[in-house]
């Protein structure tokens, strides 16, 4: 018992170090000029040069351009994150404007991002911070530059490159949620452009999901042209041009990984580019009339429908038609240029266009948020009631972005069960709960809620097709800054990970 506690004695403060310094950034990088440049060099046209000096800083000296400058090369993983420090001494000047600086490049090709900045005043050593997360590029070199002092010479020391340690548990070490929920309905999540530059991390998606949601990447913001749709609507007022760019690699991962992608969104009053509503796509021209923007929606949606069914048949399997229709407060249409332009039809009219140009069996879905509150979920039960007699719709999307204290899970199972009354099909597309704190006892409460959460959904499982978080690692989500997701910053699953797996052992 003595040796027991003595034991305890001993790795308690060791636990609690332990512990601290999990929650800090690992250290990856940090200059040591004590014998040497340490793999630093002059970036100039010629006659900059560096010297190490006798306390430890790297002096540089001969600049004759604000981008002369001390670098050096980093072997950066792309689609991480790192935080940035250096401090810097200047005695030159009253006081210069320093910045430190990537040059990237792919293929030989460099381009230039300045990552943070100080004002540094005589003689007194000023730390620069900043931080970035590494694209797609196979050369990285960090450097620190002027931008109003061409010929000073400076110091550097103390030059740190930090980062988050993201472990991803390898495939069949944690259960997958796809294969928790395999016969039931699929399991997914939301995922960013920016994600897929992390290799490890989207093969860990690819190991626990089977469906997945571009989180931004085809909304009318980003698959809209606003630029060729003007050219061509010199000509044809009704012309909407579409573009991929930012989606495709999303789509070619889903493809590759045989994952199914459900599309969000055609019609929203978000992100969409205002011009999508102005003659000539002109925010500074006239609202185009009803016709108009039905046609416009009209081209837009079969542009996009026949280009995924090309390039991608049979990858996009459900969209989001409509989201966010119903106001909050009064539980009506909100008010939208969709509503200003074509009246109070325009949800009925965006299913029917839908409907004519998805390739057959792509099913259909009214989307929003709060379904929970009364008043709105009335709003939603009359429009769904509304449209399912015109056949175009399949089904409702509970987006479900919840906090621990609000809605109650009693409100969340009785919302669930009165849309599911309508015989619609159904699916959870933006699952999240957030939590004030990353304590104990907050953590044990989201898991509590997630559980009771899988419980409700786990009775319509004959009607319900999908359940999806809205991101994977709580530092990515939308509202990272209350932890609402299944893994934590460092990829480590939470409780809620567990109680989605299990939502029994957690109720
Ligand atoms: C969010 C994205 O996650 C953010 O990256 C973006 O800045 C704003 O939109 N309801 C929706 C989603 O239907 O499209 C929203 O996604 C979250 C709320």
């Amino acid at each position: 018992m003595r040796k027991l506690l003595l034991l305890v004695l001993i790795l308690f403060p060791l636990l609690l170090f332990t512990n601290a310094i999990c929650e800090e950034n690992a250290v990856l990088y940090q200059s040591d000029f004590s014998s040497g440049s340490d793999g630093w060099y002059a970036r100039s046209t010629g006659g900059a040069r560096l010297k190490t000096t006798q306390d430890g800083t790297l002096a540089i000296t001969g600049r004759s351009d604000n981008w002369h400058s001390p670098g050096r090369d980093f072997a950066l993983a792309q689609g991480v994150r790192y935080e940035l420090s250096v401090q810097v001494r200047q005695s030159e000047k009253a006081q210069a404007r320093f910045m430190f600086s990537v040059a990237h490049s792919l293929g030989g090709f460099e381009s230039y991002e300045n990552l943070g900045s100080a004002t540094v005043k005589k003689d007194e050593w000023t730390t620069i911070t900043g931080s970035y997360t590494a694209g797609l590029f196979d050369r990285f070199v960090l450097y620190v530059e002027t931008s109003d002092a061409p010929s000073a010479g400076f110091e550097i020391r103390d030059f740190r490159v930090t980062s988050a340690e993201l472990v991803f548990a390898e495939e069949e070490t944690i259960p997958a949620l796809k294969d928790v929920y395999a016969g039931r309905f699929d399991f997914g999540t939301a995922v960013t452009f920016s994600e897929l530059f992390n290799a490890e991390r989207m093969a860990f998606y690819a190991s626990q999901f089977n469906i997945m949601t571009p989180g931004n990447e085809m909304k009318p913001d980003y698959i809209l042209d606003v630029f060729k749709s003007a050219q061509l609507a010199k000509t044809d007022e009704t012309a909407a041009a579409v573009r991929f760019d930012s989606v495709k690699p999303l789509l070619d991962y889903a493809k590759v990984n045989g994952i199914k992608v459900h599309g969000h969104v055609l019609v929203w009053h978000q992100q969409t580019p205002e011009a999508f509503f102005h003659e000539g796509y002109s925010p500074a021209k006239p609202l185009v009339s009803r016709e108009v923007l039905l046609a416009r929606l009209d081209n837009y949606v079969k542009n996009i429908m026949t280009y995924l069914d090309e390039n991608y048949p049979g990858v996009v399997v459900s969209w989001d038609v409509v989201n966010e229709a119903i106001d909050d407060g009064s539980g009506k249409l909100r008010d939208s240029k969709w509503l200003t332009i074509v009246g109070e039809d325009y949800v009925a009219r965006a299913f029917e266009i839908a409907r004519r140009h998805a390739p057959e069996g792509t099913l259909l879905f009214y989307n929003d948020y709060n379904t929970a509150i009364l008043i709105k979920q009335m709003g939603i039960l009359n429009l769904l009631k509304e449209l399912i007699p015109e056949g175009n719709i399949d089904g409702y999307g509970f987006q479900m972005h919840h906090d621990v204290s609000f809605p109650s899970t009693m409100q969340i199972a009785e919302s669930v069960r009165r849309i599911a009354e309508t015989g619609l099909k159904l699916r959870v597309s933006e699952l999240d709960v957030t939590i004030p704190d990353m304590s104990e006892e907050s953590y044990a409460r989201q898991a509590k809620m997630y559980a009771q959460i899988m419980n409700t959904l786990e009775l319509y499982k004959d009607q319900l097709l999908a359940v999806q978080v809205w991101g994977v690692t709580d530092d990515l989500s939308w509202r990272a800054s209350q932890y609402p997701l299944l893994f934590d910053g460092k990829a480590q699953p939470k409780p809620a990970f567990w109680a989605v797996v299990d939502p029994s052992s957690s109720l």
